[in-house]
């Protein structure tokens, strides 16, 4: 027997679109949310604001016809970056946010940030107006482990960065383990966090045991099973500084099936379905309308969507294309191997 789920239209807030014939080819994966928060890390990054009209120009360009889909556009921060333009860009609603990458951290991050004293005045300013801050929260430091550069970023950074600025609204992004979670419902005011799918559904067990896959390979990556409980818990807790960032990052599919893959999981044309499967196990379909539609804009200022999208829920395993095809070349869908019951209707 199918059943069906109606929401309010969400929104991906963390998304990777790239530019020009991959840009094209995703773009239209996105068609179920209305808006999207996209990453700067561009090459050359979206560093300005000149830089960021001119690329929310060429999104908005490459959208097929009849996609509704509103780019909220960020900003790259650098050691260079200047508070004026900054603040002028969200002042003229082309900014939303200003996305913090540690230098080194993850792809395309080379002109990140090294030492956050060279950014306080952008950050003060950014306190002054009311801009979020979105972090890539994992420490660089080559001596730390990769499993451990979320909690010591926590420790090192991001505290001492929120004691220091109070008034900075951050979101962590992609939030991957129990320390991060923690770390967030600790926090009094001004900080909330986003889940990937891929956190969601799977652990560091998927990627590495029985053959390692690259698919499965993003920045922050899988963790133990104990943290992605953690996430699950907190994603269907119900708590509105909890929301859904896909962070979908396409790579050419030569481009992760490397001796040296890439990081980043394509999962734009299955994240509502997925998540969808991950509140259902969880006993929390009534709270999936939160995460997904309500959370998001509330913490970033917004008004929810008012369109609806229709999930149905199937007896027989939902199967996707394993692929889709772009003009910079496949790119492999995000496909868990687990079961899955639900799709959006389009
Ligand atoms: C992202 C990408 O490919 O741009 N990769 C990833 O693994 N998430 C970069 C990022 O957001 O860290
Ligand atoms: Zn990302």
């Amino acid at each position: 027997m199918t059943s069906t789920l109606t929401l309010t239209r969400p929104d991906d807030w963390h998304l990777h679109l790239r530019d020009r014939a991959m840009m094209e080819g995703v773009l239209p994966h996105s068609r179920h949310f209305a808006r999207a928060i996209v990453m700067p890390n561009l090459v050359p990054p979206v560093v300005t604001a000149v830089d960021a009209a001119t690329y929310r120009d060429r999104i908005l360009a490459a959208l097929p016809d009849g996609q509704d889909f509103t780019p909220l556009m960020t900003l790259y921060l650098t050691e260079a970056t200047d508070a004026a333009d900054v603040a002028a860009a969200h002042g003229a609603g082309i900014a939303t946010a200003v996305k913090l990458y540690p230098a080194g951290a993850t792809t395309n991050s080379a002109s990140g940030v090294r030492d956050i004293d060279k950014v306080m005045p952008v950050l003060e300013r950014m306190a002054q107006i009311g801009m979020p801050l979105c972090v890539h929260g994992e420490i660089t430091d080559a001596a730390v482990d990769i499993f451990d550069r979320e909690a010591v970023f926590i420790d090192r950074v991001l505290d001492p960065l929120r004691r220091r600025l109070p008034e900075l609204k951050v979101t962590m992004e992609h939030v991957t383990t129990a320390d991060g979670v923690a770390y967030i419902e600790s926090a009094e005011r001004n900080l909330a966090g986003s889940f990937t799918v891929q956190h969601l559904v799977l652990n560091r067990n998927h990627m590495l045991v029985g053959g390692i896959r690259p698919h499965f390979y993003c920045l922050p990556i899988l963790k133990r099973g104990t943290h992605q409980k953690a996430l699950r818990r907190a994603a269907t807790s119900g708590d509105p500084r909890f929301f859904v960032g896909t962070d979908s990052a396409p790579h050419p599919q030569h481009a992760k099936e490397a001796a040296c893959g890439c990081a980043g999981v394509f999962s734009a044309p299955v994240a509502v379905a997925w998540l969808a499967q991950v509140f259902e196990e969880e006993g929390a379909l009534d709270r999936l309308e939160g995460f997904l539609s309500q959370h998001g804009p509330a913490w970033y200022g917004l008004a929810q969507n008012t369109g609806t999208i229709e999930l149905v829920r199937e007896d027989a395993p939902v199967h996707f294309p394993a692929s889709v095809e772009t003009g910079a070349g496949p790119v492999v869908v995000f496909d868990p191997g687990l079961p899955l019951h639900w799709r959006v209707k389009d």
